[in-house]
């Protein structure tokens, strides 16, 4: 009977989470939840960012990541959150239709969710905190014209078809070639999933299938890595242009070794710091902008060694 009444009471007790601790009379800590596309090392400094604001705002901070990038997952991930009722999420989208609908439910459910890294347009999330991905296509396309001297072949590799910051990256790079060098030619669009292992061999079949391939840019981070492997493998390091998108360790040591040209660097850091932040202000009603720019740098082979000193200064720990 005991064990039976201390049970019940246990469950009432999560049951009013979001209420007073019953007789202590303090709120209970928050919890936000950070929710990225799956199981990947881009993520890691985002969730330390997200971590550091949480610790300095006395919120807990959890991570909850699906093994692969599928969509089904990632929704499974979020209604187990959701179930759990948690204070916030902040979601990496892997795809905007797909994720529309498990975001309405924690919205209705009172939990407060945003986007970052990857948005969901579409969707009932409060704001999207990260890259302002034509732009930073554009840009990419931009600096890998220099290298290119106005013609020749490139080949495109992105890991997923389906989310909308990529696309928006595809879309703003082949806008730029448009617009400034009808000469360069995207031969072809390769996805990988976000998967090292299939972008090296992705990488290999387009080494073959292009013989003329001037030119690899990655708009996801496991692009660099993997094609330099590939690259390195067939004796093209160096010789096939290669650049893209984020600042993962094997693409800054292939950066310092000449294999990747350049690399365009998000503000991974500041997207989780920035997540727990907004989360806070949503709590206390504040209404937040649709998107917030976080920006971009291109790293080269001369700032690669002190540009995450100069990043990381932004924020007090
Ligand atoms: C994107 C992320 C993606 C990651 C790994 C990054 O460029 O911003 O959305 O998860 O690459 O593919």
């Amino acid at each position: 009977m005991l064990v039976a009444a201390m049970f019940m009471s246990l469950l009432l007790a999560g049951c009013g989470k979001k209420a007073e601790d019953k007789g202590t009379g303090q709120a209970k800590e928050k919890v936000f939840v950070m929710v990225p596309k799956g199981v990947h090392p881009y993520y890691e400094p985002c969730y330390e960012g997200f971590k550091d604001a949480a610790a300095k705002y006395g919120v807990k901070a959890e991570y909850r990541a699906a093994k692969a990038f599928e969509v089904p997952q990632q929704v499974e991930i979020i209604e187990n959150v959701i179930a759990r009722h948690v204070d916030g999420i902040a979601i990496s989208a892997l795809d905007d239709q797909g994720l529309a609908p498990v975001i309405e439910e924690a919205t209705k459910a009172g939990i407060k969710v945003i986007t970052f890294d990857a948005p969901a347009p579409s969707s009932k999330a409060l704001t999207y905190i990260g890259t302002m991905n034509e732009a930073a296509g554009y840009a990419g396309a931009e600096e890998l014209l220099k290298l290119m001297n106005g013609e020749g072949e490139v080949a495109i590799i992105q890991g997923g078809l389906g989310a909308p910051n990529l696309n928006d990256r595809y879309k703003g790079f082949e806008r730029c070639l448009k617009e400034k060098a009808p000469n360069v030619k995207i031969v072809a669009r390769e996805d990988e999933q976000g998967k090292i292992d299939l972008t090296v061999n992705k990488t290999e079949a387009l080494l073959q299938a292009h013989p003329n391939l001037k030119a690899i840019f990655g708009v996801s981070a496991e692009v660099c890595p993997g094609a330099a492997a590939a690259l390195k493998q067939q004796g093209k390091a160096g010789k096939v242009i290669l650049a893209g998108f984020d600042d993962l360790p094997d693409t800054l040591a292939g950066i310092r070794a000449g294999v990747v040209k350049f690399c365009i660097a998000q503000r991974t850091y500041k997207m989780g710091w920035l997540s727990v932040e907004k989360l806070r202000e949503a709590m206390d009603g504040k209404p937040l902008p649709k998107t917030i720019d976080t920006g971009v740098l291109v790293i080269t082979k001369d700032n690669v060694g002190t540009y995450m000193q100069d990043m990381k200064k932004e924020f007090a720990k």
